[in-house]
């Protein structure tokens, strides 16, 4: 169906100068997740940073929000920024965007990180689950499934030691709109398998995630980067899923190397 992907208008910041670098983050999150990074890439990069639709300051029309209209919504943006060619770093929910984006446009990508994330489809199960989880923030609001998060968001110890980070997620997530949280949840259940993505991809490619990730572990990362070819992945010791915020040094330098290395000249 032709609407199902029509694009609608990303909130975005944008900072710096250079080769266009776009944030994708993860679900159900907004730009301020890459505030760590903003700052360090855009010494060298034009750093283009979007609320997903449905999330921070975007439009939440009816959902589901499927992959197809988030990766439209990218492109809308890219063409409105004038930006022919991006790379594209997406974590979690954001690095699904950015395989499907990809397999989309290969041509518009000069390089690919993919943060936390996974090629695989959900399982029967997990769908099922999303469908639940959905139900539930459209019952009884946003506290519970943000309580629900946390533990798998976080390593053990970030959860110990970084209340101000746990404090982050409750009132990023806390703040956001039920129906779009549970439409986004929705389009995540939805999404397609990108394994087979993954070995025609010919830009270069970073995987990186925690080594604690309980949603997306190392395992998947194995994966991702033993299908793509020449793909480096980069195990970071000692944090979870959001292992941007978790480990902010380690991730940049990580980050930065890899596209200083990749950058059109
Ligand atoms: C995310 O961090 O984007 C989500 O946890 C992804 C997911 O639920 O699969």
């Amino acid at each position: 169906m032709a609407s199902a992907s029509k694009a609608i208008e990303l909130s975005v910041q944008t900072s710096g100068r250079g080769p266009a670098v776009v944030l994708l983050h993860g679900f159900p999150l907004d730009r301020t997740m890459w505030d760590p990074q903003v700052t360090p890439l855009a010494e060298r990069f034009t750093v283009v940073a979007p609320d997903l639709r449905g999330h921070g300051k975007s439009p939440a029309p009816p959902g589901p929000y499927t992959m197809e209209q988030h990766v439209a919504d990218v492109a809308a943006l890219l063409d409105r920024l004038r930006v022919e060619r991006a790379a594209l770093v997406g974590l979690s929910m954001g690095g699904y965007i950015a395989m499907n984006f990809v397999a989309r446009y290969p041509d518009r990508v000069w390089a690919l990180a993919l943060a936390d994330t996974r090629p695989q489809a959900d399982t029967p199960e997990g769908r099922q689950a999303r469908v639940q989880s959905a139900n539930l923030v459209m019952d009884q609001g946003l506290d519970p499934f943000v309580e629900a998060q946390i533990p798998r968001m976080f390593a053990e110890a970030t959860i110990r030691d970084r209340q101000d980070l746990v404090d982050w997620y409750r009132r990023v997530v806390g703040s956001g709109r039920p129906s779009a949280v549970a439409a986004a949840q929705l389009g995540l259940a939805e999404r397609p398998d990108t394994t087979a993505v993954l070995a025609g991809v010919r830009c270069p490619v970073l995987v990186v995630v925690g080594e604690q990730d309980a949603i997306t572990p190392p395992a998947d990362a194995r994966l991702m980067a033993d299908l793509i070819p020449g793909a480096r992945l980069e195990i970071i010791p000692g944090v979870g899923h959001l292992a941007n915020l978790e480990a902010p040094e380690r991730f940049n330098a990580a980050l930065r190397t890899f596209l200083e290395t990749a950058a059109p000249a």
